[in-house]
């Protein structure tokens, strides 16, 4: 459903994103492309912005689709975005016969640079 509203007159790669809250809500996504490119949004970041925008903090899972018969990986910017919004999440990818991959973010995003990073930081140095 999500995917049918994507924005991707330039990529014409439309993608579809469903983000599970904990208390049972589910928040829809669709990639938003802008001209300039940079500005173009993706579907997990779209969905995860507006369930914070709506006050939920808390989440179990997020799943993909898009019209590839090959499962869609997250870009970078999506793994950082959710690992700091949502932690270590099920990230759900569904390819175009129907399977799921199932990986948790942090294996997506090993590593991750995150909050107590700027903590440790912030209590040492002036
Ligand atoms: N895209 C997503 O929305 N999610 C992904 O996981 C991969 C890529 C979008 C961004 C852009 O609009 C189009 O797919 C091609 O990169």
């Amino acid at each position: 459903m999500a995917k049918r509203r994507a924005y991707a007159p330039y990529s014409r790669f439309r993608v579809g994103a469903a983000l599970l809250a904990s208390n049972g809500r589910i928040y829809s996504g669709c990639n938003i492309e802008i001209s300039t490119f940079a500005l173009t949004i993706c579907a997990e970041r779209t969905a995860i912005f507006k369930a914070i925008s709506e006050g939920d903090r808390n989440f179990k899972a997020i799943a993909v689709v898009s019209d590839d018969p090959d499962y869609t990986p997250p870009c970078g910017a999506c793994r950082q975005v959710l690992m700091d919004l949502a932690g270590n999440i099920d990230f759900l990818m569904v390819n175009g016969a129907g399977k799921v991959k199932i990986v948790k973010l942090k294996k997506l995003l090993p590593h991750a640079f995150g909050q107590r990073n700027l903590e440790r930081t912030r209590k040492t140095k002036k």
